[in-house]
């Protein structure tokens, strides 16, 4: 762990530039709309250790599946998000020395990423033998006109005259770091440069998405001369050389107005015409104007997604640090796009979609922004479930698998006990349906779009567990559960409840329609080919199928023979075998008891409404103390659970665990990227955890309390079109409808009445 950024309740300060720690600092000062992201990048030459990175949303590359031994049912390939085109560059030459600040002497230097207002903002003095030059650099992603960005670049020389060069530049030379093959990913179509203007249009390879980078430039003085460069010898490289001589004391201010397009959302042969246009308007319209709606459209979301903290600072930057770049991840504008577990901040896990998204991300969506977000998450996969259903056919199964990893609906990963056997994933995708229509209240949903996706899922676990007539029982084998650190397990009990509970479901919902909409059911009967014998064969399996049980305990198992292993704990580990996966052979581990994530507490999360008090307390103290939380998905469950039984000391020291993972680089890997997808783990921490807030028979509900080291902590909900604030403190929470119409609520279990006239305050 290392306290490396200056804390700041709205800032990320970086005070002295360290370059070995540049790959943390880039990743955690990455700026992203939705549409495209980019790492904290310089903008001049850098010639030491950093990932240049620049992604555009649904932009990628098939890369040809790399594996030692091939097995039938293993992926083509593995989607990579592509590196693009970087489009910050503008290089700096100061009286003929370029400015690398791997290589000149500086001063002063601040790497600032501003959250409120979500732009970065770097400056530093180049400390030249006869001259010292002041530079200050801005840029930001439009959060509202998506496909534009820009950078603001000022250069002051403060100890006499000097000649400066600026190079604005487009550069498609880049490569993913992480390329199966050391294959260049792209190929260029066209290049354009114009004084003040330049144009780079290229095509991923394979993939075909066309991505055009169009810049403008402004340079508030008119004495320049400008040359036109194609490139330090390469292919895909556009330049304009300006030339000026700047007196001491005099600001030098170029901007850069750029605009990314691609063929997913405009005819190919109009993406690079478009790029143009909206780069000239955007230049046009200038830097300060655009940045104005850029913030406006910031102040909206921290308006809906903000979450106060009183009395800590740390955890004050930490959660909006959180909330900041869940919200330049995803906004929800596009169903084909979903949110990768490193979003635009690395080039780990290919920028594809996990089922982080279902269990982990679609809570914070739904409460913080309009229906139509979280509808979108639930679109995409409704739109894959054609190819879901071959990825099932592959493996010689009836009904819908849906992948792993994915970006088109098409399964990437190819790790046997993950691919074929990680299969609990299709759970949650069947769960986020539930969770939707009990957020939203959007029954036609389910008539719509929901019903086909989980009777395909139905019919998968129906297929692919089997009755076992010795035990009159239904049972899952060969499987793997959310805990990967034992593989190829039977009856891993999350999997089993959750199969099961997706075939209730399923039939309840057909049940229901069959009531309210006989002529829709009967379409779905017959459109997915529904028979009767099928539908009691679900029956049977939600009756009869095999959980396995610790008598001794009292407890589900997390699979058959889970207490065959050597019972340690992780109190039983020394302090250098932590974390497991970094210091243990891989064998040791899959026999070792440890847990690396929530498993069958994962179970009791989704299901604790079928639990007693006393149950989910048994659960949660066998398998807590095995437990190693090595996926950074693992802490806030168990912190919700420990909320849930008001172990409020126990949810806050475990919400800690994912509080600063990235800002304080807890886990040593935030070079690869932030971990985005546990962000929203933490946020659901504080909102469901610490607040106990929660969504049931229509109800919004709370069940509040503070943590000890807080003074007090305000957040805002959005609930069928109202927008609650919850300002919970010591010994009293206040809740007040800042829109919408009134609205019952329960705290601690009683009927409130909330409206927009008064303030509601309940004692704890
Ligand atoms: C976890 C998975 C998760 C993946 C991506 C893995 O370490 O075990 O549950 O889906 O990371 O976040």
């Amino acid at each position: 762990m290392k306290k490396y950024f200056e804390v700041d309740e709205w800032q990320v300060i970086e005070n002295d530039f360290d370059k070995n720690y540049n790959r943390v600092t880039e990743s955690v000062m990455s700026l992203g709309n939705g549409h495209m992201g980019l790492r904290g990048n310089f903008a001049e030459n850098y010639t030491g250790d950093s990932l240049q990175g620049t992604y555009i949303a649904g932009v990628y590359y098939p890369d040809k599946t790399i594996v030692g031994w091939w097995k039938n049912g293993y992926p083509e390939y593995f989607a990579k998000i592509a590196n693009a085109a970087n489009f910050i560059g503008i290089n700096l030459q100061i009286d003929g020395t370029e400015i690398d600040l791997n290589k000149v002497d500086f001063s002063n230097f601040k790497r600032v990423l501003n959250m409120k207002k979500a732009f970065l903002e770097r400056s530093f003095t180049v400390e030249l033998e006869n001259n010292r030059v002041e530079i200050i650099e801005k840029r930001f992603l439009n959060q509202k006109n998506k496909e534009l960005a820009a950078v603001k670049y000022q250069v002051r020389p403060l100890a006499q005259d000097a000649e400066i060069v600026l190079i604005p530049h487009l550069d498609g030379d880049v490569k993913n770091e992480d390329a199966n093959y050391n294959e260049f990913f792209w190929e260029g179509l066209k290049k354009k440069n114009n004084k003040g203007k330049a144009l780079l249009s290229m095509k991923t390879r394979k993939s075909d998405f066309v991505v055009a980078t169009a810049m403008n430039w402004d340079l508030n003085k008119k004495e320049r001369k400008v040359e036109l460069l194609t490139g330090p010898g390469d292919e895909n490289y556009v330049g304009n050389k300006i030339t000026l001589k700047a007196a001491a004391g005099e600001k030098i201010e170029l901007n850069k107005y750029i605009a990314v397009c691609t063929s997913r959302d405009y005819e190919e042969n109009l993406v690079s015409k478009k790029a143009e246009k909206k780069a000239a308007a955007a230049e046009f319209r200038g830097y300060e104007d655009l940045f104005t709606e850029h913030k406006e459209a910031w102040a909206k979301i921290w308006q809906e997604s903000d979450i106060k903290i009183k009395g800590d600072p740390e955890a004050q930057q930490g959660i909006r640090f959180n909330i900041f770049h869940l919200n330049q991840t995803y906004t929800g504008h596009d169903p084909r796009l979903n949110i990768g577990p490193k979003g635009f901040t690395g080039e780990k896990y290919g920028g594809l979609t996990y089922w982080d998204t279902e269990a982990y991300c679609l809570p914070f969506y739904l409460a913080t922004h309009s229906e139509d977000v979280s509808r979108n998450l639930l679109l995409y996969r409704y739109n894959h479930l054609e190819k879901a259903v071959e990825n099932a056919d592959k493996l010689g199964l009836d009904g819908a698998l849906y992948p792993m990893v994915t970006i088109n609906g098409e399964e990437c990963h190819n790790e046997w006990e993950i691919t074929f056997e990680e299969i609990h994933r299709n759970g949650a995708i069947a769960h986020a349906v539930k969770d939707y229509v009990d957020y939203t209240g959007d029954e036609e949903y389910i008539k719509e779009y929901g019903i086909p996706v989980l009777a395909q899922i139905s019919r998968f676990w129906a297929d692919r567990a089997h009755f076992n007539s010795h035990k009159d029982k239904y049972m899952i084998l060969g499987v793997t559960g959310p805990n990967e650190y034992e593989n190829n397990v039977n009856n891993n009990w999350y999997t089993n409840r959750i199969a099961v509970w997706t075939l209730n479901y399923t039939l309840e919902n057909l049940e229901q329609i069959k009531k309210n909409d006989p002529a829709k059911y009967e379409e779905w009967i017959s459109e997915l080919e529904l028979e009767d014998s099928e539908l009691e064969l679900w029956q049977d399996m939600t009756e009869k199928m095999y959980y396995p049980y610790l008598e001794e305990f009292d407890v589900y198992s997390q699979q058959d023979g889970y207490l065959d292993k050597e019972q340690k704990l992780v109190s039983d580990l020394e302090e250098e075998d932590i974390p497991l996966h970094k210091n243990w052979s891989w064998d040791k581990i899959l026999r070792s008891p440890y847990i690396k994530q929530a498993d069958v507490l994962q179970g009791i999360y989704y299901f604790k409404e079928d639990f007693d008090r006393a149950s989910i307390a048994r659960h949660y103290d066998f398998y807590e103390p095995r437990t190693v939380h090595e996926s950074s998905l693992s802490p806030c469950i168990y912190s919700l659970l420990a909320a849930d039984l008001e172990r409020e000391e126990k949810a806050y020291q475990l919400y800690l665990r994912t509080a600063r993972l990235d800002l304080d680089n807890y886990n040593t890997d935030t070079d690869d990227g932030l971990h985005i997808t546990s962000m929203a783990g933490t946020w659901m921490s504080i909102v469901k955890g610490f607040a106990g807030f929660k969504v049931q028979n229509d109800q919004v509900e709370f069940r509040p309390f503070l943590p000890e080291a807080w003074d007090g902590f305000n957040f805002m909900i959005i609930f069928r079109g109202r927008r609650i604030k919850v300002n919970v403190e010591q010994e009293e929470t206040t809740f007040y409808l800042e829109a919408g119409a009134d609205l019952k609520i329960k705290v601690y279990g009683q009927d409130y009445l909330l409206n927009q006239k008064e303030e509601l305050v309940v004692e704890k």
